[in-house]
């Protein structure tokens, strides 16, 4: 194609970071800008669009500045999100209402509701979770019935920089997927699951594959951004179909530990293998005729972060003190449900537990019941997966938590899974939206541009530990139903 550049954007839930890519899919450069949540009640967890706007600006003027010659050339954009999210636009296109983000537990009724509905789990694929956007719908005509009235369109966020990058509406199957609209076998809006709750086709975006182009720049965002009118925008993907295309994770066997804030356990699929009540997410994948599945955990990274917050002393600092090598589980035990639970006990309401706590239980103990109840949740979300048929051999870790070297043997223990890490660098959700991107301009298979990241060295199970952790996985596998019983 020539000298030509790549832009991924991934719209996250803390900021917005964009990628320049060439188009062998090296990153050329990055930048990032940051946006508040705002909390205005407990469980509810909101973002006004206007920031993720700023954010994007921000970030392009600083490519722009520092690649000048490479930024002229960016001839294709694709952009990577959040999930869930409930964007309302009306008729004229403007927003509505702060955008209601994938971890708001606030519908939790509705969700259970529509989740109990006709047919609703067999055409979505998946449990109806509190953070999924048709019951945030709901919600909103409950509470809300002045703004539900003019609501003209429901966008997913990568959805609505779409639609201010081009003026036309359109989004991705494997965002689309997590809406409780989409029928994901067949990759189509459902007017069942639509009426389930009482929403209109014409109030959703045009679909098209994550690698598809949606549409062209509209000429005044060419302007404004200074870039060519003829730059594609392409479906682009939610943020962890985004993941998987950066680190490679096409197809069956292919998958990857993510702790983040959130910890996400996700396997590339063949063909379409849904099992709602394993809690288990069975989405569509960004690229076309292949699916994900994942487990996720509400609180990852986000559980030493706590205990970080309330000891005073630094997550890293946390773990170092841990020094390098495990003995053995901690008896102190930590289960991890500080906002509830999705994988695989579909939880809203419970909270997190210590147990165990004695007279010599000190921040070192707490610290790595922390980080096993995190690698005890994680292994739930593998054997629920491993019931729908999926059999990963090997996992890619990501994600801040993976830094740590003590969390990774504990993780590669309990998961009893070798797990890669990769070398520094890009095989984010950035990179995977500037390889949609690059796919979709170019024409090439994904397969040919999505490749796995470098392995810098392989964690390895520990042999002498491993009956210990199983142990104790199977001690914590109990303890939902104790704690449950208490609250
Ligand atoms: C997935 C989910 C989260 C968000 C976080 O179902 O809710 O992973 O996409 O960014």
């Amino acid at each position: 194609m020539g000298d030509f550049y790549f832009l991924g954007l991934d719209l996250g839930t803390s900021g917005l970071r964009a990628l320049l890519a060439a188009e062998d899919g090296k990153p050329v450069g990055s930048s990032e800008a940051h946006y508040p949540v705002s909390n205005p009640h407990n469980g509810w967890s909101e973002q006004d669009p206007k920031d993720w706007i700023i954010a994007c600006k921000t970030t392009l003027s600083s490519l722009r500045e520092n690649f000048p010659k490479e930024y002229r050339k960016i001839t294709s954009i694709g952009v990577s999100g959040h999930m869930h999210g409930a964007t309302l636009l009306d008729k004229t296109g403007q927003v509505l209402r702060p955008c209601i983000l994938w971890n708001d537990t606030r519908s939790h009724l509705e969700a259970n509701v529509l989740d109990k509905a006709e047919d609703v789990q067999a055409l979505s694929g998946n449990i109806v979770f509190p953070g999924f956007t048709a019951p945030k719908l709901m919600w909103v005509a409950n509470q809300e019935p002045d703004i539900f009235a003019k609501v003209d369109k429901v966008l997913l966020p990568a959805s609505y920089l779409n639609f201010w990058l081009t003026g036309d509406m359109f989004a991705d199957m494997s965002d689309s997927a997590g809406t409780s609209w989409l029928n994901i076998e067949k990759r189509n809006w459902s007017q069942r699951l639509l009426d389930a709750s009482s929403m209109l086709l014409g109030s959703m975006p045009r679909l098209v594959e994550g690698c598809e182009v949606g549409a062209t720049l509209s000429p005044h965002m060419a302007q404004l951004l200074d870039l060519s009118d003829d730059v594609v925008v392409v479906g682009g993907a939610g943020d962890n179909a985004a993941a998987a295309c950066g680190t490679g994770v096409l197809g069956e066997g292919g998958g990857f530990v993510s702790i983040g804030t959130s910890g996400v356990l996700l396997v590339a699929r063949d063909g379409y293998h849904p099992l709602p009540e394993s809690a288990v997410h069975t989405f569509c994948h960004a690229i076309p005729n292949k699916w994900y599945q994942m487990g996720v955990i509400l609180s990852a990274t986000d559980s030493l972060n706590w205990l970080s917050n309330i000891t005073g002393l630094k997550p890293a600092e946390l773990t170092k003190a841990l020094g390098c090598n495990i003995k053995g589980p901690c008896s102190t035990k930590f289960l991890p449900y500080l906002s509830g639970e999705r994988t695989p006990h579909n939880d809203a309401s419970i909270r997190a537990s210590f147990t165990g706590i004695g007279q010599t239980t000190g921040v070192n103990e707490l610290t790595q019941a922390v980080i096993e109840g995190v690698s005890f949740a994680l292994r739930d979300c593998l054997e629920a997966l491993r019931q729908t048929g999926a059999k990963p051999s090997k996992l890619t870790a990501v994600g801040g938590g993976s830094a740590s070297d003590i969390w990774l043997q504990i993780l590669a223990t309990t998961l009893n899974i070798p797990l890669d890490i990769p070398k520094a660098g890009e095989f984010g959700a950035a990179l995977g939206a500037a390889r949609l991107a690059i796919c979709g301009r170019t024409g090439q298979a994904p397969q040919q541009v999505m490749h796995s990241p470098q392995v810098e060295r392989t964690v390895q199970p520990s042999k002498i530990l491993q009956d210990a952790y199983e142990t104790a996985y199977r001690q914590y596998s109990k303890s939902y139903n104790h704690l449950r019983g208490l609250q």
